[in-house]
């Protein structure tokens, strides 16, 4: 029982597969900075307040720095059969401290520290991320500035259906990403309050300065209710939510590049250092990468599922149900880490087939819709252009030809308004070109939401 912190009400020792069951350590010893950084906080306001002597104060700090610098340098390794982080580190310290040590947990509880580190710890994976995810915003930004001419086809329904460039359908993805920062920005603004001095659940009746802690570990304010400061894991949700959605952006994006590497579209290449063969077909160039990212958005999906499902039926304040957020968030936030790393790589390498996106434009019959505003411009009502367009696109498909080729006497055959122009009307190029509303693919416009995009990325930096 000898070395078990709160071994005094007990008179047995607890089973062996209850502690290995109990034990976090495995997963919560990633957060050992955060932890003892909390700890400094705790143990400068503990001697600013006149709860333990400066000297006492001053020796924990030193204690604490040490256990960080043996810690990272590797000379003191976790003891895997330590029920948590907190527990190891406290032990340590009062193996080094003797009985100063033992004065550290004065004011506090796990449950509050628990809080407090994994605030910390998120905090800075928010970062980690929004800056991995920065980068990715940048190369496509760069990406889009080679391709606003690259005409490509857009699709609805994954059939062929107008015009836009590759600029145009990477800026898509620029502006998702973009609210993806803003979201991570938003999640760490919310998670940015500091539950330390909560206590267990109801404060404590130390004269504790709980404002001071909160400034000296970089939080904009104290959680102002102690029930609450414990309880809440609204911030690992709302993360796992912000990263779900990024995986969505980039599963989305993933599935595309997968189609798109296909025979069937030959969009673009991977480089081969982003692709993989397989083990019996020697033809085989396989995107391996972008289906990784698909699969694991489902994971990430799941982790947020995980979290609101232990959460929803807890009754105020710690259950220790709570222990299981760690290992979800860190779930999310490890594989949406892994998953940019090698995305972005993976984009700026690859190769983009322009002629073979122009030739599938120009196939489909993407330019009726330009057929139809010829008319439209020369008088017609829209749905009256739009019947006609639709019965020489019919006639095309029976000729084996497309707009472009079929000759000018079909078209006069169903309206005298057409004339030689409508060749230059319904050109790939033009079609492109033309489309200058805001937001539109014409070379102009997304040249216009790249600088846009731009500003946004600075301002966001
Ligand atoms: N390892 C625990 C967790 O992650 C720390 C808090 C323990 N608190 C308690 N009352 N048992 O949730």
């Amino acid at each position: 029982m000898a070395n078990v912190m709160w071994a005094g009400r007990f008179s047995k020792q607890v089973d062996e597969t209850v502690n290995a069951f109990n034990s976090s350590i495995a997963f919560d010893g990633r957060m050992y900075r955060h932890d003892i950084q909390g700890s400094i906080a705790h143990a400068t306001m503990l001697g600013d307040c006149g709860i333990i002597t400066k000297s006492d104060s001053e020796t924990l700090i030193k204690g604490l720095k040490e256990i960080l610098a043996d810690l990272d340098s590797g000379k003191l390794e976790l003891d895997p059969t330590a029920e948590d982080i907190h527990m190891f580190i406290e032990a340590e310290l009062t193996k080094r401290l003797g009985d100063v040590g033992k004065r550290l947990h004065t004011s506090r509880s796990r449950n509050d520290q628990v809080a407090v580190d994994l605030r910390l710890y998120l905090r800075d994976e928010i970062k980690t991320i929004s800056d991995m995810v920065r980068e990715l915003i940048g190369a496509l930004i760069e990406m889009s500035k080679q391709h606003t001419e690259t005409i490509m086809p857009g699709y609805t329904h994954l059939q062929r259906a107008q015009p836009i460039t590759f600029a145009h359908h990477l800026m898509a993805y620029v502006w998702m990403l973009l609210r993806d920062l803003e979201r991570l920005s938003d999640a760490a603004k919310r998670m940015n309050v500091c539950p330390l001095g909560c206590g267990a659940l109801a404060g404590t009746t130390y004269s504790t300065d709980r404002f001071q802690t909160a400034e000296l570990l970089g939080f904009d304010s104290p959680m102002p209710n102690s029930l609450d400061g414990v309880s809440d894991r609204d911030y690992c949700v709302e993360l796992c939510c912000a990263l779900s959605l990024l995986m969505t952006h980039l599963s989305r994006f993933s599935e595309e590049i997968i189609l798109w590497c296909s025979w069937e579209f030959k969009f673009v290449e991977l480089d081969d250092a982003f692709a993989t063969g397989s083990s019996i077909m020697p033809q085989k160039k396989n995107p391996d990468v972008t289906e990784l990212i698909r699969g694991k958005t489902g994971r990430v999906n799941g982790d947020l599922v995980t979290l609101l499902t232990m959460m929803k039926g807890l009754p105020l304040a710690y259950n220790k149900d709570m222990q299981e957020d760690k290992e979800a968030i860190f779930d999310a936030v490890d594989n949406v880490k892994l998953c940019v790393k090698t995305f972005t790589p993976m984009l700026k390498t690859m190769r983009v087939l322009k002629d073979n996106m122009r030739n599938a434009a120009a196939r489909g019959f993407i330019n009726a819709t330009d057929c139809a505003d010829y008319l439209v411009k020369k008088g017609m009502p829209f749905r009256d252009a739009y019947k006609i367009t639709g019965t020489l696109v019919a006639q095309c498909i029976e000729k084996g030809v497309t707009l472009e080729t079929l000759p000018l006497a079909d078209y006069q055959k169903m309206t005298e308004l057409f004339t030689e122009d409508v060749y230059e009307a319904i050109s790939l190029d033009t079609c492109v070109r033309e489309r200058r509303s805001y937001g539109g693919p014409s070379p102009d416009e997304v040249a216009k939401q790249i600088a846009l995009a731009e500003e946004k990325l600075n301002a966001q930096a």
